[in-house]
């Protein structure tokens, strides 16, 4: 057991696990003990990542998915499953970026509709008892608005989704949303944001005067699906170092 909680050997499943918040929360839950399902569209990044993952002793099953896929998500939960057995946790944390050229009602449902499909799959593969799911929402949509009607639209439908959850399926499973700002992902690197006079001007009213780093996200994450964190139950936690407080 380490110091969150976790039972060494438990497993869990992230979702967009290749790259940015998905790969710090799958390097941050081998270092805490948990095996893990490491699902991405891209395949090398899966591997990559599920290497690191064996590197930390512990067991990671690349899997090649997306998301938006509903036969394709049935079919990755049970290789998952098959791998790893039952899987007690699960991050919902794949999407596309805001900037992505989709049209509304493609956008969200790949967006949400992807959320509620891998943890109806999820659900179903029999997730252990005390199982736990943290989705990827954004303060986008829950605190702020953004150019982009689809991802605003879908990151709230996010939290309501997690709320759904957290108190008509509290049976099955305990649910909570991250919602974070700015973060240096790769995704954020490639738009230009930090550099641009909107991005730079952002950063300056961040009371903490940076931008939050991939594994400030899956460090909450990590707590969130923790038995340290047992009582949290249907939040949406900001993680935007305060900056829109003080918007
Ligand atoms: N970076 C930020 O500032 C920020 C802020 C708020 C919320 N988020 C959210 O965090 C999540 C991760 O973002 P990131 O910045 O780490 O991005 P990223 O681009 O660095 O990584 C995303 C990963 O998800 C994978 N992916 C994308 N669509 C997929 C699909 N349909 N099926 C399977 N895998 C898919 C990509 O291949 C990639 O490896 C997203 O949901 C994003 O909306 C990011």
């Amino acid at each position: 057991m380490d110091g969150l909680g976790f039972a060494t050997g438990d497993a869990v499943v992230v979702t967009g696990a290749g790259s940015g918040i998905g790969r710090a929360t799958a390097v941050m839950a081998a270092r805490s003990g948990l095996d893990v399902g490491v699902w991405d569209l891209d395949a090398g990044a899966a591997e990559a990542v599920a290497g690191e993952v064996g590197e930390l002793g512990r067991t990671g099953v690349a899997c090649t998915v997306d998301v938006g896929d509903t036969a394709a998500v049935d079919a990755a939960m049970a290789a998952t499953t098959a791998s790893l057995g039952p899987v007690r946790y699960l991050v919902n944390n794949a999407g596309p970026p805001s900037t992505a050229p989709l049209g509304f009602d493609d956008a969200v449902r790949v967006c949400v509709g992807s959320v509620r499909a891998v943890t109806e799959a999820w659900l179903a593969s029999g997730a252990a008892p005390d199982a736990a799911v943290v989705n990827v929402a954004s303060i986008a949509g829950n605190l702020i608005a953004t150019d982009s009607d689809w991802y605003t639209t879908a990151k709230a439908a996010i939290a309501g989704y997690t709320r759904y959850l957290a108190v008509k399926r509290a049976d099955r499973v305990r649910a909570n949303a991250v919602a974070p700002g700015f973060v240096d992902t790769p995704r954020m690197r490639a738009s230009g944001f930090a550099d641009s006079e909107v991005g730079r001007a952002m950063i300056e009213r961040i009371p903490l005067r940076r931008v939050a780093a991939p594994e400030d996200i899956a460090g909450a994450i990590l707590f969130l699906l923790s038995p340290l964190g047992g009582y949290t139950n249907g939040v949406v936690l900001p993680l935007d170092g305060g900056g829109t407080l003080a918007q």
